[in-house]
């Protein structure tokens, strides 16, 4: 058997398996069909002709070159497309499908700074009827988009945006305090308080006081404001009025007098003054770290 003939039924059988590998691929793509219709006339084509033609050979090596570079682009796209619907899938929670999350630490760790029972009323009672709000409210207004008809649409609007903010703020606070917390921050976020506060002191110093001055139920939050490149001190009454949008919460704390008054009463100072004891400052630099990396434009 010559070289020449075993070349050619080389290149034949690895069009057959070509094929193949084209009509397996699960997604319906115009260009596979196309593929698939190249590779059979390339096969049909080397079929009839008989004789080994070293120039004829080499077109059909390029055509099938080609055929299979053009099988690459298709499949990587189908690959791209697949991994996208996985992390679109994973990345959402479902419409009324949010969960209260589990705390990080027992319920008595954060004692004696805050009591057990504070903690255990604060994540079970409120922060759950957050999340039910929340899910409550996307439901129903999931219900009037699929109607087509809007009731009452502001106090729904309001609901979201009140147990929405009230369920991720929780969340972001369970997880900025530790039974082994207190102390300063560390790296980047040190050195960008000291630019944007003049130091540690200074920032702790306003940020205490914005939290005592909040009126009723609220919060004092360092943020990180994207669109400025600075940190900032908000603060927010209830849980989502006087609050930019554009911010990314980095540290919130909760004056919310469900937070400390079976323990601290009326002396709110004294609760935000001990508070500091268990702020998780690694946890906080973590979210600065992934939060600067979100950059809009312009920054200025
Ligand atoms: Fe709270």
């Amino acid at each position: 058997m010559s070289s020449d003939y075993q070349y050619r039924e080389a290149m034949l059988d690895w069009l057959e398996q070509f094929a193949q590998e084209i009509r397996g691929i699960d997604a319906n793509y115009p260009e596979k069909d196309s593929i698939l219709e190249g590779a059979e006339a390339l096969n049909a084509r080397l079929h009839e002709r008989g004789a080994f033609d070293p120039e004829y050979f080499y077109q059909a090596e390029k055509d099938a070159e080609e055929l299979y570079s053009r099988y690459l682009q298709v499949t990587q796209r189908a690959n791209e497309n697949e991994r996208n619907r996985q992390q679109s899938s994973l990345k959402s929670v479902p419409v009324g499908g949010h969960k209260l999350p589990r705390l990080p630490y027992s319920y008595d760790a954060l004692e004696p700074h805050i009591q057990r029972r504070i903690m255990e009323l604060h994540h079970q009672k409120h922060h759950q009827s957050y999340v039910d709000g929340l899910n409550k409210a996307e439901k129903e207004l999931e219900t009037q988009r699929r109607k087509g008809k809007f009731e009452n649409i502001k106090h729904w609007e309001r609901e979201l945006a009140f147990h929405g903010a009230g369920h991720y703020l929780h969340t972001l606070f369970w997880q900025a305090m530790s039974p082994d917390g207190g102390g300063k921050p560390k790296g980047r976020l040190a050195e960008q308080m000291t630019r944007d506060f003049g130091g540690f002191d200074a920032f702790k110093a306003q940020f205490s006081e914005a939290a005592d001055k909040v009126e009723g139920g609220g919060w004092a939050i360092l943020v990180w404001a994207s669109r400025s490149g600075r940190l900032e001190i908000l603060t927010a009454e209830k849980h989502q009025n006087l609050s930019q949008w554009d911010v990314i919460p980095l540290l919130p704390l909760d004056v919310w007098e469900h937070a400390y008054y079976l323990q601290y009463e009326n002396d709110r100072r004294e609760y935000i003054n001990n508070w500091w004891n268990v702020v998780h400052w690694p946890h906080v630099e973590e979210r600065f770290q992934t939060a600067t990396a979100v950059l809009w434009s312009p920054l200025v």
